[in-house]
């Protein structure tokens, strides 16, 4: 029965322009017509990473409930995380319409939405009236467009959000606001990385992790540089990878001509090349989330086998519905039994050498 309501749901919102079936999806979550999915709590998908524990290592990546509007509704569908933002200080309304794209035959999405977000007070009201239920929701936290300092945003992020936030994603990667990549350069990073983690070690109460979200178009000096400065601080883990501005292999004509990010399956590759050439960098011991093309309990175990210990998807919602977090769940525990593996972090790293040797794409 859930299925079948997904699936008609599913394809409703499909024929509707890309952000008008956004917004409507985030509706119906928020008023709890969306069946929730039971999704059996295996103990082989638990797992501990940065100090938190996770009932499973499928999230919901940062984007799709850019408000803090559905983290616990998103649980329920059988997440074992929620990544709520990219919030900024200030409300913006991003980049105008139309700004989300679909390239159905590549399964992929371009988006240009420039960190629209109702800005932090809204959110972290939000947050704060669920605070005490269980679960576990990161905030990603980004700057605004004319902000005049954009590290002192990332900083009023992790002051506004301490008390609520079960970790913090730092957004320097989006392609949508000029410039931001260039946080990602060694000197910006340095300056970056002091002053945030400074900000939450003088909270109080208990550290959250803080993980930095990069792109997947870096060469491998910049990824060098990147695990270089990550050396110097007590960063809690990465995020690979943001959004492409790679148009390479496309079958979609028209609209890979749209400026914007590209997320979904033509990503997969490009952003599990990276993850894993990161994960050589930085050693076993940093926690890595590898998103990007995530459709399967199949990529997303591909996705750990080359090194993150944790995944999370968006694009794959989009094409597959809301079911798709208990599909996923259910195919890795399927897969643990299959491999007699007592738990899923036993497989992390068994392909990180393969993927790594791989050229980084074009
Ligand atoms: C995103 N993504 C994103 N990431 C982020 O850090 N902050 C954000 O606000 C957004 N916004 C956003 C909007 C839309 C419409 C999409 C499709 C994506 C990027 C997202 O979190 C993820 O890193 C990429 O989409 C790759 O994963 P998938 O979509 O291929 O599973």
């Amino acid at each position: 029965m859930a299925s079948l309501f997904q699936s008609i749901g599913q394809r409703t919102l499909f024929s509707l322009e890309p952000e008008r079936a956004h917004g409507l999806s985030i509706m119906a979550l928020r008023s709890g017509i969306v069946p929730a999915c039971a999704t059996p709590g295996d103990p082989a998908l638990r797992i501990n990473v940065a100090g938190l524990d996770f009932p499973n290592p499928l999230g919901m990546a940062a984007g799709y409930d850019k408000n803090a509007e559905v983290p616990d509704a998103l649980l329920k569908l059988g997440f074992g995380f929620a990544e709520v933002g990219t919030l900024t200080p200030l409300r913006q309304s991003g980049n105008p319409k139309p700004r989300i794209f679909r390239l159905v035959q590549d399964r992929a999405v371009i988006n240009r939405l420039g960190f629209n977000n109702e800005g932090h007070e809204a959110a972290f009201r939000r947050l704060s009236e669920r605070s005490g239920k269980r679960g576990i929701i990161g905030v990603n936290i980004g700057a605004n467009k004319d902000s005049p300092d954009r590290i002192a945003d990332y900083v009023a992020g992790i002051r506004r959000f301490a008390g609520v936030a079960s970790y913090f994603a730092v957004n320097i990667s989006s392609p949508n606001t000029p410039g931001l990549r260039d946080l990602q350069t060694r000197d910006s990073l340095k300056e970056l990385l002091g002053r945030v983690l400074a900000e939450r070690d003088r909270q109080q109460g208990s550290k959250r992790p803080v993980f930095l979200k990069i792109a997947p178009d870096l060469p491998e000096a910049s990824l060098d540089d990147i695990a270089a400065e990550l050396a110097l601080h007590p960063l809690d883990g990465l995020v690979v990878s943001n959004t492409t501005l790679s148009r390479s292999g496309l079958i979609n004509q028209l609209e890979q001509r749209e400026t914007g990010g590209l997320s979904g399956a033509p990503l997969f590759e490009r952003s599990t090349i990276v993850l894993a050439k990161m994960r050589q960098r930085v050693g076993a011991d940093l926690p890595i989330i590898g998103v990007g093309g995530i459709d399967s309990a199949e990529t997303a175990l591909a996705k750990i086998r080359a090194g993150a210990d944790l995944v999370q998807l968006y694009t794959g919602m989009i094409y597959k519905g809301p079911g798709i977090a208990a599909e996923i769940v259910k195919g890795l525990s399927k897969q643990m039994k299959r491999e007699a593996v007592a738990n899923i972090s036993g497989l992390r790293d068994l392909d990180t050498a393969d993927w790594a040797a791989r050229p980084l794409l074009a």
